[in-house]
């Protein structure tokens, strides 16, 4: 697909936790693409870091400091880029929390904010995003989960949880956004170095009795079957080509991208 829309504008896309990690080389490929490129985070030094990265590519961009987990604010930031733009074709639901956290250690407040994030938001963002879109009859959202999805990680639990529910609720919003031609596919990231891994990986060699924590993130990567992390820009690449490329008939896809750690 080219980044057009119908109406020869660009595509109009708003890509979430866009601060760092993922969701910023998602957005900032997009924009080299030529689309126009909102950006939401609750980090607002990240995300300024960002909008400059997009200003280079000479597309337009918006920032929106958010923190998503509020009510009504995932129906904000899709407003902001509806107000801006007329419309909006893509959604990727990128942001993410996490916290490591022994299964029978679990705590009420983790659970909640990796729940109102994770999942309640995400589904915000989608039902507003899909508003719009089923009047356009046109539109691609695209939900980042986790290869933990369907794993058993005991100290990791509100994580691989919320990360079963963005699967349920990509499954359920495809349905619900099908007749109108709107498509909504996930994508599973293998492990990638960003600042969430990292302090991800530290807490859990803490958990496990682990003080050798090089050692550690060796072990971990040698488990991955083609035996390296994942580039955060080749992810990206999946992510846009799921937002431009893919064809029309791909709809309630989760995409693995995790270099065989999951198996489809
Ligand atoms: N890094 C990995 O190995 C890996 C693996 C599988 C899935 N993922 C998923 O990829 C996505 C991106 O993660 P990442 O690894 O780039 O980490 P990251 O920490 O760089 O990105 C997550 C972003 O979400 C933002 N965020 C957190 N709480 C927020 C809130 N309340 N409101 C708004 N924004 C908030 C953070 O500020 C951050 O910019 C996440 O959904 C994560 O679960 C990552």
């Amino acid at each position: 697909m080219p980044a057009q829309n119908r109406n020869k504008m660009p595509l109009r896309a708003l890509v979430t936790g866009a601060a760092g990690g993922l969701g910023r080389e998602v957005a900032v490929q997009l924009a080299r693409r030529g689309c126009f490129v909102a950006v939401t985070d609750i980090n607002g030094d990240g995300l300024a870091e960002t909008a400059r990265q997009i200003g280079e590519t000479g597309t337009e961009t918006e920032s929106i400091v958010s923190d998503f987990t509020g009510e009504g604010a995932p129906e904000a930031a899709v407003e902001k880029v509806v107000a801006r733009w007329g419309g909006i074709d893509i959604l990727v639901n990128n942001a993410g929390y996490g916290v490591i956290e022994p299964f029978l250690d679990a705590t009420f407040k983790a659970w909640t904010r990796t729940l109102a994030l994770n999942v309640t938001a995400l589904a915000m963002a989608c039902k507003a995003a899909g508003r719009v879109m089923r009047e356009q009859r046109s539109g691609r959202i695209i939900n980042i989960t986790s290869p933990g999805s369907r794993m058993a990680l005991p100290d990791y639990t509100a994580y691989t949880a919320s990360k079963a529910g963005v699967d349920s609720i990509t499954r359920a919003a495809a349905v619900a956004l099908a007749p109108y031609g709107v498509l909504v596919n996930s994508l599973a990231p293998g492990m990638m170095d960003t600042e969430m891994q990292r302090s991800t990986e530290i807490d859990l060699a803490r958990a496990n009795g682990r003080d050798d924590l090089q050692a550690f993130l060796d072990e971990r990567t040698r488990r991955i079957p083609l035996g390296r992390r994942a580039e955060i820009a080749e992810v990206a690449e999946a992510v846009v080509w799921l937002c431009l490329d893919a064809p029309d008939y791909m709809t309630a896809e989760r995409l693995n991208m995790s270099g065989g750690l999951d198996k489809d």
